[in-house]
């Protein structure tokens, strides 16, 4: 049974304050009780990671877990601006968002870069989050699991069975930050193209991997994509900004 994962992705946002009042807010909460058998995180910048990382601790009944939104493909050295996976583990990340589409779109990151990338938080005892997703362009000229395969074909060629230990997001890039959300059949459709592809490598791998859908999750819709066979949680965006929205999707 693979547990259901809500993972918040607060891209360039947040502020000192602003986070204090949002980790008070979910915390308290969550300590209250949630679901039983699901996994929850939050992936705020790189220099929040300590702010965080220490309320997050503080309240050690609350199940949310610390992730990071990128690493460094490098171990250590001359990478000016770059954060290491180690540094990150030392943080206390648990989790690592790796091959964001906005990082593919904006900065370039290749496949063979992101697998590198998934590799170092593997190594480091961290579970990398590995994002795919198609264009609105290949999607309309019906290209969508093609591109998607491609994607994980990458992903199995460099990871192989290091793969039962990470987490997949489809994301579709025509669905990130647009309102436009998937339905949840075509989420189910690539989740379980994207299975079925794992299973083609090994059967067990396939069966572990949790495959999250990103893109536009918001209360009112996360409780039917959850519900797929094939979909194991969100990574939620814009949603996961405002602590109530971000409280109502993980008790979806
Ligand atoms: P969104 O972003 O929920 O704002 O669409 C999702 C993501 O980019 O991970």
């Amino acid at each position: 049974m693979r547990p259901l994962t809500v993972i918040g992705n607060w891209k360039m946002n947040g502020s000192i304050a602003g986070n204090a009042i949002w980790i008070e807010a979910v915390c308290s909460e969550m300590e209250k009780g949630m679901p039983a058998g699901r996994r929850y995180g939050v992936c705020p910048p790189y220099p929040f990671l300590a702010q965080c990382g220490g309320l997050i601790q503080s309240c050690s009944l609350a199940p949310l877990s610390l992730g990071a939104q990128d690493v460094s493909a490098e171990q250590l050295g001359p990478f000016t601006g770059e954060v290491s996976a180690a540094m990150l583990s030392e943080f206390g990340c648990t989790y690592v968002l790796v091959g964001h589409s906005e990082r593919r779109d904006r900065y370039n990151e290749s496949d063979q870069l992101v697998a590198e990338k998934a590799l170092q938080v593997l190594d480091h005892g961290m579970t990398p989050i590995i994002c795919v997703g198609e264009t609105a362009d290949e999607r309309n000229s019906g290209r969508a699991v093609e591109v998607v395969r491609g994607q994980v074909a990458k992903q199995v060629a460099i990871l192989q069975d290091r793969l039962a230990d990470s987490l997949i997001a489809y994301e579709p890039v025509w669905a990130i930050g647009t309102g436009k959300v998937a339905s949840a059949q075509i989420a189910q459709d690539m989740h379980r193209e994207i299975r079925l592809q794992l299973a083609e490598f090994d059967a067990d791998v396939a069966s572990h991997v949790g495959i999250l859908y990103g893109g536009s999750v918001k209360p009112d819709n996360a409780v039917e994509l959850f519900a797929m066979p094939d979909i194991d949680g969100g990574l939620i965006g814009g949603a996961s900004l405002d602590p109530q929205e971000f409280l109502a999707i993980c008790r979806a």
